[in-house]
């Protein structure tokens, strides 16, 4: 039987890999790479990196497949994405179809955790359900982007007994102001805290976490809102992408 590993390797800093990933990554025979352009490259180089550092004392392979094109301006966001999400089942399955033999190991590393706004472990079950590959499959779990902010910043994610919602961008504008206790926005790309009513929130906002080029901002939303803004615009045009995420907290009385 073949297997498969999704591995947390955690959110951009190469020591936040666990020990049960290190040990995991040290059994793999093919580890998987997906090449999602140039704007990416950084992300799959700290895998090369990862592996590198970590793997001792054994050979392993590494294949390589393009991510499929997705239409970033669809006229039904659902119906786009479960295309595209099928067109992936298909590179994945190819991928492990051709390149794992018999008893062999292949592996995923996945950005942050793996069962947080990420499809691997989605396509994986679309895959095994399709019947035409067998493997078995386990996930090793990571530090996602969500408790380097938290860790960073020095904040819990909730007060006593409140609840946390993590969201996207997309839909945070949706949500109900009175709902926003703490709330935790990841995949915005269109800077949807502009649009939020800022009266009684704080923002702490972190993007490149983990990495070098880590920038941390916090206050009153009405206050650091402009800032976020521009220190956004300004280090995606430096670095050519940029990945942030940020936690809303609504200010209580004193
Ligand atoms: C496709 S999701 C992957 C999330 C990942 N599975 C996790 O657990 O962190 C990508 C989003 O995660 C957030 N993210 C991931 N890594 C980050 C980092 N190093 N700094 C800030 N945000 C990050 C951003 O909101 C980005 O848009």
């Amino acid at each position: 039987m073949k297997r498969l590993l999704l591995i947390g390797i955690g959110a951009g800093d190469p020591e936040h890999l666990t020990v049960q990933a290190i040990q995991a990554m040290n059994e793999v025979d093919v580890f998987f790479l997906i090449d999602k352009g140039e704007d990416k490259a950084d992300l799959n180089r700290l895998r090369t990196e990862i592996c590198d550092r970590y793997i001792t004392d054994r050979s392993y392979r590494v294949v390589e497949a393009k991510d499929p094109e997705r239409d970033r301006h669809p006229a039904s966001y659902r119906t786009t994405v479960e295309a595209w999400h099928d067109q992936r089942a298909r590179t994945y399955e190819e991928m492990i179809e051709d390149h794992v033999g018999d008893g062999e190991c292949g592996a995923f590393l996945v950005w942050g955790d793996p069962s947080i706004y990420d499809s691997t472990l989605r396509i994986v079950q679309q895959i095994l359900e399709r019947g035409a590959c067998r493997f078995d499959y386990e996930v090793i779990p990571g530090i996602s982007a969500i408790q380097a902010l938290a860790a960073r910043h020095r904040v819990p994610l909730n007060r006593i007994g409140e609840p946390i919602l993590i969201t996207t961008g997309r839909r945070v504008s949706e949500t109900p102001p009175a709902d926003i206790d703490n709330v935790v926005v990841m995949l915005d790309g269109e800077n949807a805290f502009t649009r939020l009513t800022p009266d009684d929130l704080d923002i702490y906002w972190g993007a490149y976490l983990g990495t070098a080029d880590e920038i941390l901002v916090a206050g009153p939303l009405g206050e650091v809102s402009a800032v976020i803004e521009r220190t956004r615009r300004e280090a995606r045009a430096r670095k050519g992408w940029i990945m942030d995420t940020y936690l809303l907290r609504r200010r209580t009385e004193p």
